[in-house]
């Protein structure tokens, strides 16, 4: 069967349905990618993890399906970490949320002995229960030799405690600034001595500029609550980037993070029904704090996987494609109009990415990227303000057959909208009249790695 729209170069399932990332940890040289799974279906149904592994952070290999539903319900979202054992050893843990069965929303654990290739369900789940409908999404590390919990429970986070993963202590809550919003998929971690926590949020009734997306405050974790030193902010100002939680135990303090590209409101509809699969991940980012600011970047092994680069400059370009990245500089100095790019260009088609100098804003716009009539809200446009110091934009633009994402001025502004254009739509326009631009264009295309099934 052709396809259009199943992502070169970024994670989706062999086939069926894919959302959250899950279970993200780093051993023994593999990054583990687990994620809600229905391996049957091309809609939200009966949650199992999947399971990928890579070596470079840009192919993925399947392994097979790690945690299916069992008698206390199907398995939802959660975390993995690297256990230390008391004979020396380290083993898998993986903290998960099952769901829909008679005890309602509880977190349970499952462990692995062989790096993560087979998972043995602890016999005495669950092992952290509320009486909360809503109570899911557990996140644990270690932190000065306890592991903390931190779980979503309704519009709050929760922070539990345990010596031993399996007893666990309520320390705190933190409360939401809205109470009407459903919390989802929290994760908390320290970059350079800041805390940073994360949730994505439900806003009921929302726009789809507003609901369904990651948000982040940054502030301190005193080993019992956090305490936030900014209000919250979005993640990523497209809107397809949901559930973003990081990979833990990476080497050398690294964090990286990989959302889900998709959003709630159309999730279930979006056209890849005929390809067999729905859902896909963003790029990974690497998380840094320049000057009081969380920065994402693709991470380097990612930008390690090239082909030849194509120069280009404000005469523009006669490359053609579905898959590639742009990186450009572009003189903003006397920039009369909007600068950037028209992407996936072709009849009556484009993805405009731009910055309006008079705004100080970025936007993606898809109101003419293609296919849009599965959901009324999915043409639209997203914009962010955006700081361009010393009269550069710097645009690093990520093309992928379904998707556009956009990391600006070095990581300070990273957004990701998922795009639905003709096959034939495969133009690039430079925008910027009067303005010179220097720029590279490369292919990117790891469809062979990345579809390799073990299973
Ligand atoms: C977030 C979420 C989680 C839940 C999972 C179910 O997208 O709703 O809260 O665990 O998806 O698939």
């Amino acid at each position: 069967m052709p396809t259009i729209y199943r992502p070169a170069f970024h994670f989706s399932p062999p086939q069926g349905w894919l959302n959250d990332p899950n279970g993200l940890v780093f051993y023994k040289g593999l990054w583990h990618l687990f994620y809600q799974h229905q391996p049957s279906q091309i809609t939200h149904g009966p949650m199992h993890w999947g399971h990928a592994v890579s070596r470079d952070l840009a192919s993925w290999e399947h392994w097979p399906i790690a945690l299916h539903p069992d008698e206390l319900g199907t398995i939802w979202s959660g975390s993995a970490a690297v256990e230390e054992r008391d004979d020396g050893t380290t083993q898998l843990v993986a903290c998960f949320t099952q769901a829909e069965g008679a005890r309602g929303q509880v977190q349970s654990l499952a462990f692995s002995r062989d790096e993560g290739r087979t998972w043995h369900k602890y016999e005495g789940n669950p092992v952290v229960t509320s009486e909360r409908p809503d109570f899911r999404d557990p996140k644990i590390f270690r932190h000065h030799g306890r592991w903390i919990m931190v779980v979503s429970g309704g519009h709050e986070a929760h922070f539990y405690a345990s010596d031993n993963l399996f007893d666990w202590t309520l320390l705190s809550t933190f409360p939401s600034p809205q109470p009407g919003w459903i919390w989802e998929c929290p994760d908390l971690f320290e970059i350079d001595g800041q805390w940073i926590l994360i949730v994505s949020f439900i806003v009921p009734g929302g726009s789809v500029a507003e609901g369904s997306r990651t948000h982040f405050w940054i502030g301190d974790f005193d080993g019992e609550r956090f305490l936030p030193r900014s209000s919250p902010q979005v993640l990523s100002f497209g809107p397809d980037d949901y559930a973003a939680v990081s990979w833990s135990d990476a080497p050398d303090d690294r964090r990286v993070i990989i959302g889900w590209a998709s959003h709630w409101a159309y999730a279930n509809q979006t056209p890849t029904q005929h390809e067999n699969w729905r859902g896909a991940m963003t790029l990974p980012r690497e998380l840094s704090i320049r000057g009081g600011t969380l920065c994402q970047l693709p991470p380097r092994e990612v930008l390690a996987v090239r082909g030849e680069a194509i120069a280009f400059d404000e005469s523009g370009t006669d490359f053609r494609g579905d898959a590639y990245e742009i990186q450009a500089e572009i003189d903003i100095a006397n920039l009369q109009g909007p600068a950037g790019f028209r992407l996936r260009v072709g009849a009556g088609e484009a993805t405009p990415v731009l910055f309006d100098p008079a705004a100080g804003e970025l936007c993606i716009d898809r109101t003419q990227s293609g296919q849009s009539d599965f959901h009324a809200d999915f043409a639209g446009v997203f914009r962010a303000p955006l700081e361009v110091e010393g009269g550069v934009l710097k645009l690093h633009i990520f093309v992928d057959r379904c998707s556009v994402e956009v990391f600006a001025q070095d990581g300070a502004l990273y957004g990701a909208a998922l795009i639905f254009p003709s096959e034939n739509s495969r133009g690039i326009e430079f925008v910027g009249a009067g303005t010179r631009v220097k720029g590279t264009i490369t292919r990117l295309a790891h469809e062979e790695v990345t579809h390799t099934s073990k299973t």
